[in-house]
């Protein structure tokens, strides 16, 4: 249900492939709420995807970038102001991609020019995307930046590779810049850290289906989907959340805080006697 949260408010959306994809929700959302935004993705994406029927969808103009490119955010950083008519109040960096992930690489033998790529288009381009907006003075003061997470930041999963090192710059990024542009322009940054969901890119996850029923069964709220997380992301760009800035909010159904929990026991219980 539309409670107009972001009517007139401007921004940019990155990251949507295709109607599984997380930016693709926040999209639709954001425009349900009254917001005016661009889209952006890789040229390469943009061909394989289905971002152009979310234009549609959404009344909104597709600018090409790729986010590891300065001179790339610098043209849609310009252009979105000049199409939206004024400076930002948000921008969702929704991207992640790992060549070792793809590639099948193990963590302890991974190739280090890919692993320099996993982190520059995961974590450095939300630092170059911030430079860029503060140079640019391209967000209005209380404008909100949102980049999406995940819980590999801080624990270990089997099979999360490099991303979980490029989570967690993500998360010090988010820190140390939301310090910087807090203080001295009132911009707000957080990072949603959501459960796991089958999106094109959670699907490169190993074991993704096992661990999506993991986390439903730990958690006591069950796995947050893609639509939660939209939801979600809609409170953070709007002005009900002013004074958070800086944070890495679990938006897991209380995974993060659990240890065991007693649906998960019992499917372990089941294996070992199965085993026996
Ligand atoms: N799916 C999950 O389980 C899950 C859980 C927690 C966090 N996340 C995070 O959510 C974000 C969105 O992922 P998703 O699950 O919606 O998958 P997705 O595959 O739909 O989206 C990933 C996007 O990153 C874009 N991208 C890759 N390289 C880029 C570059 N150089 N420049 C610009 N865009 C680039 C892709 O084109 C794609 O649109 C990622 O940061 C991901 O790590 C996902």
């Amino acid at each position: 249900m539309p409670y107009n949260l972001l009517q007139s408010k401007k921004g940019i959306i990155f990251g949507a492939l295709n109607d599984k994809s997380i930016a693709w929700k926040i999209a639709v959302r954001a425009h349900e709420e009254g917001a005016i935004f661009t889209l952006t993705n890789l040229p390469v994406s943009i061909r394989f995807g289905d971002i152009k029927n979310l234009c549609k969808e959404c009344n909104a103009e597709l600018i090409p970038a790729d986010a590891t490119n300065p001179d790339d955010l610098e043209n849609l950083l310009k252009r979105s102001m000049e199409i939206l008519g004024g400076k930002l109040d948000f921008i969702l960096h929704c991207i992640g991609m790992s060549p070792n992930v793809r590639k099948n690489r193990e963590y302890d033998d991974i190739d280090y020019n890919y692993f320099f790529n996993t982190i520059d288009i995961s974590a450095i381009s939300f630092h170059k995307l911030l430079q860029k907006a503060k140079k640019l003075d391209a967000i209005n003061e209380w404008g909100s930046v949102v980049a999406l997470s995940y819980i590999a930041a801080q624990r270990t999963l089997h099979g999360y590779n490099d991303m979980a090192d490029a989570k967690a710059l993500l998360e010090s990024i988010t820190r140390s810049f939301g310090y910087i542009y807090g203080t001295e322009k009132k911009v707000r940054i957080n990072t949603i850290s959501q459960s796991p969901i089958k999106t094109t890119a959670g699907s490169g996850v190993k074991g993704i289906q096992g661990l999506l029923d993991f986390t439903e069964r730990m958690s006591p709220l069950g796995n947050a989907t893609a639509d939660e997380c939209a939801d979600f992301c809609i409170t953070l760009f709007s002005d009900l959340t002013r004074k958070i800035t800086m944070q890495n909010i679990y938006h897991d159904g209380g995974f993060s805080s659990m240890g065991m929990s007693l649906k998960a026991m019992t499917q372990y219980t089941k294996c070992l006697e199965e085993e026996e």
